[in-house]
């Protein structure tokens, strides 16, 4: 067998008709920038999510960078992240003029809400949970902690569209959040594309300003903006998509069943929760990170076999990439998580015999 990390024509194959003609009719209309199709898919994503407002952007990491903007954060303030993030969402607090302050993350691969609390000094002003792998962190606890030191929520859930803690959405536990539609992603366009979520009235004001050049309703530039709108013909992609949207959940949290029923029980090899495991989290598989005492030759071993795994973030959580100035930063947790954890593939292109298959081969490899 051959197994791809990802089969990105798979994104087009499952829906190519509608696609197609959804993007023949924003053609044929020439309707490219802020139209009827972005404000479809806002309202829709706000009834997903339960958000009052949904701002399309061009990125997630925009998305970032206009929330913290937004939220008046910047020059001399700190924002606590996980250094087990992408970089985006350090870089966006960077690029808001303020300074991350990377941390811990748990045994859940989640923000270590203890870590987050010890990180607080007089100059922080948010913390920025990472919704990562498509599992909502603890919020109680990390609001409980912004609560105590009256510290903004900015949730990066990048990769947790449908996620949810305590039967509520990820993306609507802060003042505000962003979630990318990266091609990858649970819901992801055909190029860049984010989505800011809010229930502030005053924060969405404010972020439609900063994506638009600054610019209100009647075109007039009310304050510094960017150019950070989602095309509307990506809007109308995503439309499409959106009609899957709960079925692709519903494929990935099967599949995370069928790696646990295959792969329970290995001595040296940790799977992450399962759908099943705790009522309180409704996990949505944006990834499936597993961690292993022998991970270096298992994944050398499953290349053989023909199953392609990766690990995030090309191997390093985000302190260790030299050139972004966090060299006396000492994150043991993180540091000895990233010699054992990786990505076994997730996505709704698998068969459940591909699933079988790389169970089978990992049983076998540590079982040797
Ligand atoms: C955790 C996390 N944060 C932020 C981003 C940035 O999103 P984008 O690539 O849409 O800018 C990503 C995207 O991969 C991500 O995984």
């Amino acid at each position: 067998m051959s197994i791809p990390f990802f089969r990105y024509p798979h994104l087009f194959a499952q829906q190519r008709e509608e696609i197609l003609s959804a993007m023949t009719a924003v053609m044929d209309r020439g309707a490219f920038i802020l139209q009827s199709d972005l404000v479809e898919f806002e309202t829709t994503i706000a009834t997903f999510t339960g958000a009052r407002y949904a701002l399309g952007v061009a990125n997630g990491t925009d998305a970032l960078i206009i929330a913290l903007r937004a939220a008046g954060i910047g020059q001399g303030d700190e924002v606590i992240v996980p250094s087990h993030t992408y970089v985006a969402s350090a870089a966006s607090i960077h690029f808001a003029g303020a300074t991350p302050v990377l941390v811990e993350c748990g045994p859940d691969h989640m923000i270590d809400p203890e870590a987050a609390s010890a990180a607080v000094t007089s100059r922080t002003k948010a913390i920025m949970p990472v919704q990562l792998n498509g599992r909502t962190c603890d919020m109680d606890a990390l609001q409980a902690i912004a609560d105590r030191h009256d510290l903004l929520i900015i949730e990066d859930a990048a990769q947790a569209i449908g996620s949810k803690f305590k039967g509520r959405n990820a993306g609507t536990f802060g003042i505000a959040a962003e979630i990318s539609l990266y091609p990858a992603k649970i819901l992801g366009c055909f190029g860049d594309g984010g989505v800011l979520l809010t229930n502030d009235s005053e924060m969405s004001r404010k972020m439609a300003l900063l994506r638009d050049h600054g610019r209100d309703e009647t075109g007039l530039v009310v304050t510094w903006g960017l150019n950070s709108r989602l095309d509307n013909l990506q809007a109308a992609i995503l439309n499409v998509k959106l009609q899957q949207l709960d079925a692709e959940i519903e494929r990935r949290r099967q599949i995370a069943r069928l790696y646990r029923d295959g792969l329970g029980g290995i001595d040296g090899f940790v799977l992450p929760p399962g759908p099943d495991d705790d009522p309180d989290h409704f996990d949505v598989y944006q990834n499936y990170e597993v961690e292993s005492d022998r991970r270096d030759d298992l994944r050398t071993q499953l290349e053989k076999d023909g199953i392609r795994t990766i690990i995030q973030w090309a191997g390093r959580p985000v302190h260790q990439f030299e050139g972004l100035g966090f060299s006396s930063v000492r994150l043991p947790y993180t540091d000895r998580l990233f010699t054992r954890c990786f990505l076994l593939p997730m996505n709704t292109s698998l068969t459940d015999d591909e699933i079988a298959y790389i169970c089978e081969r990992i049983r076998k490899f540590h079982a040797g």
